[in-house]
């Protein structure tokens, strides 16, 4: 059996969009990031994908929710895509679109997602910066299945860090952003069916 075939669904900066590709470079055997998908034609990620050589579909939102969908199911069927990697897309996608992605030997939808906290806490946008704001004394980032809700899929893989008295958000950031480096690609390998050395 060759690599998974995954599409990356990005519109912001893409750190870990582009971590992924990197990733999947050095893992030919496990994945091959054959698209990235972005609804935003200003994202910064997709100059980092065109550089790689890697396609990039821009399918911008138009009309509805089922519309734009639609859009996309039709270039991921294009490239027979078989996952989906969610690093930075904003949008929440319908029942309707997952079930398209359901593997009934996972029991679960081939959809991923990762989400900078310590899950169940903070769900929604701007988790870094509502946890900061808590005074948490540890934070952490999430790798889970999607399902219909938000950021409510099992889980996968979490890591913690602590929030240090010095902390400015900034700084609290790019150490949740580094996680989020690390547990991405090994949540990938876990799911291929690899060892990795950490555990939740
Ligand atoms: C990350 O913090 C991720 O956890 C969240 O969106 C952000 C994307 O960042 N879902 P980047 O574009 O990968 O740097």
């Amino acid at each position: 059996m060759g690599p998974k075939r995954f599409a990356i669904f990005a519109s912001g900066t893409g750190s870990n969009a582009l971590n992924l590709v990197q990733f999947s470079r050095l893992n030919p055997h496990l994945i091959s990031v054959e698209l990235l998908v972005t609804d935003s034609p200003r994202a910064q990620v997709i100059a980092k994908f065109t550089a790689q050589g890697v396609p990039v579909a821009i399918v911008p939102f138009e009309k509805n929710k089922k519309f734009h969908e639609a859009q996309i199911l039709k270039v991921l069927a294009k490239h027979n895509i078989e996952w989906i990697i969610l690093a930075g897309f904003m949008r929440i996608l319908s029942q309707d679109f997952l079930q398209k992605f359901y593997d009934e030997k996972l029991d679960r939808n081939r959809v991923l997602n990762i989400h900078p906290s310590l899950l169940p806490s903070f769900k929604g946008a701007n988790a870094y910066a509502s946890a900061f704001a808590a005074n948490v004394t540890h934070s952490g980032v999430t790798v889970h299945f999607v399902d219909s809700g938000v950021d409510s899929g099992p889980i996968i893989l979490q890591k913690s860090f602590p929030r240090l008295p010095e902390d400015t958000l900034e700084n609290f950031i790019s150490r949740g952003k580094q996680l989020e480096h690390e547990i991405y690609p090994a949540a990938i390998r876990l799911l291929m069916g690899e060892k990795i050395d950490e555990c939740r």
